[in-house]
């Protein structure tokens, strides 16, 4: 039977003091996203992450807390779990240093390196760095101080117990040489190669028990402990040595360590030196990533520049951070993270080009089609072939993408194809071939088509946004099948899944003051039958006199979406609260927000002039619903990220025409009913 291939990938663990931030996110988010794509492609996978939890810093902040440095990482390794769990993490184990179970092995390992002479007790002494918890040679220093952290350091004489490194040192560059692609980027590979053309140190690996108490015991000598890397490295086979794959086989070793560059030394020579000696195998790859850096530097506690993930979790949702770490980072390179980087990014992306595509497609089967995907008696032409094409050489490519790490790359090929449906869509115009009956075998043939390059797009995204991509694919009648997903023309005569008027679109635009006033009206040329309103019925819920304007009413608006709007009318003259309340009405939705004597109002409701300087506000018909559009006959609703400013709005003649409304001289109607007014023909609509 032929083995299905296995994927081990770990993230550094984390040191348990430091509150999580978008640094450590990232890496956990890039080996889950790496699990999912494997177990995609039907590998077998095991994803490791966890908690560095000995040390001097951790006993010194216990001492602080005036608490056992256990009783402090049992409380602190609990933010890394739940920020894991709010950011839809898959591990498979959460390991901690001071599991039980990973002492033992690490006692296990340093007793057989002591069996085996590789290890040594030796007096030392040199400049030792409490931050960084390591000895440096007067060289490293940087003006007499730790050349990480810039902290002082102080002179120390102790003895000590070394892993005899150096004797390792050709065995690795031959490694090295042997396996060009065993550090990832290529570059960091030969700065690996560069550290070792000098000749390689012993490694000290034990303090004193009398300085550092909170640390493994040596087995052979019980007034030492062993030293945070020795500790921490062996994790990522103690994390995974009594576990093994569903069909029995051993997991370690890893396929791919990833870790932070600042860390490569530890993990690309300390660790296979220790495995080396332990007779153990090496991992696969190292694949170090760059630094998140913010406002110019890396983000860190000691710079004071540290993003918290949860607020931008809580503002824009967990798979639009996900989407966005994912996304803005090339591995290898530092990348810079900013809100204005990060709205750009979701906006043009997702709620432009994805969000976009699928709205459209979505609202033509719901409405042609009875929400079902239409069978087709056509068969493809060039269009619909090019469309096939791009996404099964999308298909194609994943496996090598995902083996290489080229993330960033395959999800902008995934937007390229849905940009590409996009156009398609510019092109067949299935919102003409709605109105034309004898043309429904090619609306099918284009909604289909469509619907299959975002299928596809969709599952491709789903080890990213997990949640956003499953509700995109039932909102195409499909589900994630992993493997069996992974081709084209799947879809089949199934239901999609429905969605209420006016419910928000998957990836609504994110708005702000300054997105939405750079946002350039969205040229109409780009579809001729496209119209620029976005006017639906509403509801008045509630009705307030505004604090400081007696000619204005306040007012909440039911207009189908998630939350209530807020409107302020100049009505009060004409209008009482009583006749207002629960009236559906005429909504303009998509004007830019703008203050009205201090309240913002979204929007504005329609109404015309009548004579003697009356305002007649416009009513919906009859049996509208909140939330239906209002559109002259035979156009497209505005995409839902489109904003229009007053002096757009002044570009349009909103009119009453024989009792009826119009606009640019045609008739708006909902869904198919006019709307109706007592004003005189000819009154202008505001
Ligand atoms: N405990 C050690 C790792 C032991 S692994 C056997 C450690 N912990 S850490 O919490 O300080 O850092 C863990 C990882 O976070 C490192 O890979 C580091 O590069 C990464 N990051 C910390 N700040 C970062 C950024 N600003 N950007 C990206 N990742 C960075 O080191």
């Amino acid at each position: 039977m032929k083995q299905s291939k296995s994927f081990y990938a770990t993230t550094p663990i984390y040191y348990v003091n430091d509150a999580p931030h978008i640094g450590h996110a990232y890496t956990t988010t890039l080996a889950d996203v790496l699990v999912r794509y494997h177990k995609m492609l039907g590998h077998k996978t095991f994803f490791l992450t966890g908690t560095d939890e000995h040390g001097q810093k951790v006993q010194q902040a216990a001492t602080v807390r005036g608490v056992s440095p256990q009783e402090h990482v049992d409380t602190y390794n609990v933010r890394f779990r739940q920020l894991w769990s709010q950011m839809d993490i898959a591990y498979d184990h959460f390991i901690r240093t001071t599991d039980q179970d990973h002492k033992n092995f690490v006692q296990e390992c340093l007793q057989k390196l002591w069996d085996k002479g590789e290890i040594y007790a030796k007096h030392y002494e040199g400049w030792y760095s409490v931050g960084e918890e390591r000895f440096f040679g007067e060289n490293e220093l940087i003006d007499g101080k730790d050349p990480i952290s810039g902290r002082p350091v102080e002179w120390l004489q102790e003895k000590n117990y070394f892993f005899s490194m150096s004797k390792y040192q050709d065995r690795l560059i031959a490694h090295l040489e042997q396996n060009p692609d065993w550090v990832l980027p290529d570059f960091r590979r030969n700065e690996v190669l560069g550290f070792l053309r000098q000749p390689l140190a012993d490694l000290c690996i034990s303090r004193p028990r009398a300085r550092l108490s909170w640390g493994i015991p040596l087995p052979f000598d019980q007034d030492f402990v062993t030293y945070v890397w020795f500790d921490a490295l062996i994790n990522y086979v103690s994390g995974v040595r009594k576990k093994t794959f569903p069909d029995g086989s051993y997991i370690w070793p890893a396929t791919v360590h990833l870790l932070g560059k600042d860390i490569l030394t530890t993990h690309a020579v300390y660790w296979p030196t220790m495995l080396m000696a332990l007779d153990l195998p090496l991992p696969t790859r190292l694949l170090a990533h760059g630094w998140w850096l913010n406002g110019g530097a890396k983000m860190s506690k000691s710079t004071g520049n540290i993003v918290d993930p949860i607020p931008y979790m809580q503002r824009f949702g967990v798979d639009i951070f996900r989407y966005f770490l994912l996304r803005d980072m090339v591995i290898g390179q530092d990348s810079t993270f900013s809100d204005e980087a990060f709205i750009r990014r979701a906006n043009a992306d997702l709620a432009n080009d994805l969000g976009n595509g699928l709205n459209r497609v979505h609202r033509l089967l719901q409405s042609h089609f009875e929400g079902k995907i239409p069978c087709v008696n056509l068969p493809e032409g060039e269009e619909e072939q090019r469309l096939r094409e791009q996404s099964e050489k999308l298909l194609e490519t994943l496996a090598a993408s995902v083996e290489q790490f080229r993330l960033s790359q395959f999800v902008e090929d995934i937007l390229q194809l849905v940009r590409l449906v996009n156009r398609y869509l510019e092109v067949r115009a299935p919102w003409k071939l709605a109105k034309q009956p004898e043309q429904g075998d090619l609306l099918a043939l284009v909604l289909r088509t469509s619907a299959e390059a975002l299928r596809i797009a969709l599952q491709l995204l789903s080890p990213i946004m997990p949640s956003k991509c499953a509700k995109g694919l039932s909102l195409l009648g499909a589900c994630d099948q992993g493997v069996q997903s992974l081709r084209w023309g799947i879809l089949t005569g199934g239901e999609i899944l429905g969605q209420n008027p006016g419910e928000q679109g998957l990836f609504p635009r994110i708005e702000t003051e300054k997105a939405s006033t750079e946002k350039p009206v969205k040229p109409a040329a780009e579809n001729p039958d496209y119209f620029p309103l976005d006017l639906r019925v509403a509801q008045i819920l509630q009705v307030k006199g505004h604090p400081d304007g007696d000619s204005l009413w306040v007012l909440s608006l039911d207009a189908g979406e998630k939350s209530p709007r807020t409107v302020c009318a100049g009505l009060r003259k004409q209008y009482s609260a009583e006749q207002l309340s629960h009236k559906m009405v005429v909504l303009l939705a998509n004007l830019k927000p703008a203050p009205l004597r201090g309240i913002i109002s979204q929007g504005m409701l329609l109404a015309a002039d009548g004579s003697d300087n009356l305002v007649l506000l416009l009513e919906a018909p009859a049996n509208a619903e909140v939330g239906m559009r209002i559109l002259p006959a035979q156009s497209t609703a505005p995409a839902p990220d489109l904003i229009i400013r007053r002096k757009d709005l002044d570009k349009h003649s909103l009119q009453v025409l024989s009792g009826r409304l119009y606009c640019d001289g045609k008739e708006l109607l909902c869904e198919g009913s006019p709307i109706t007014s007592t004003a005189p023909h000819g009154s202008s609509v505001r």
